[in-house]
């Protein structure tokens, strides 16, 4: 059975190697992703601080005791200008590739919505990469919108 709740401490370290597998996937559309040796490491530390605060959630799907994908959600502030000050960001989401279309992404970003909602946050944001197109069909499907197109110049 499925069940999607908050990250345990003692569960970062394999929430870190999906992590590693979500980044070695992007990786795949862009060379901007690649991470180094420390990466997992990095990761784990990182989000054992945001685990103390409450403006973030690291969430897990379970089934049968195994962990099989993430969401990792923040709320984020524009500059102060603007009339939209807080808003969410959908930072990393990643399911196993055996577990897909079997409803896990929607529920995970469930509920990461539901965290927002909690927070009342009006607006959720998130980034994908452009040539990674059946996610962005997944996000469509979720009822995002394209928003801006993020460019950049190597030398
Ligand atoms: C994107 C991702 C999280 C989706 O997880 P998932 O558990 O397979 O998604 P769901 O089963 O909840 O899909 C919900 C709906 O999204 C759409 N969808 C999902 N995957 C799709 C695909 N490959 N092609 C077309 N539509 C897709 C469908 O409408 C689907 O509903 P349906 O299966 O009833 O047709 C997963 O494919 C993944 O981990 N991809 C690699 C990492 C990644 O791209 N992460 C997001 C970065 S922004």
């Amino acid at each position: 059975m499925l069940k999607v709740r908050k990250v345990r401490e003692d569960e970062l370290l394999k929430v870190a190697g999906l992590w590693k597998e979500f980044m070695k996937y992007n990786t795949d559309f862009n060379a901007s992703f690649a991470v180094n040796k420390k990466a997992s490491e990095i990761f784990s530390r990182e989000m054992l601080e945001k685990l103390k605060e409450s403006d973030s959630r690291l969430s897990v799907a379970e089934s049968e005791g195994e962990l099989i994908g993430f969401c990792y959600s923040y709320i984020s502030q524009k500059p102060k200008y603007f009339k939209l000050h807080k808003f969410g960001f959908i930072g990393d989401l990643y399911v196993t590739p055996e577990y897909r279309r079997n409803g896990i992404g929607k529920a995970l970003v469930e509920d990461a919505i539901d965290f927002f909602k909690k927070n009342k946050i009006k607006q959720i944001e998130l980034l994908v990469a452009r040539r990674n197109e059946n996610t962005i069909k997944f996000w469509e499907s979720l009822g995002f919108s394209h928003l801006l197109t993020w460019m950049y110049k190597r030398s």
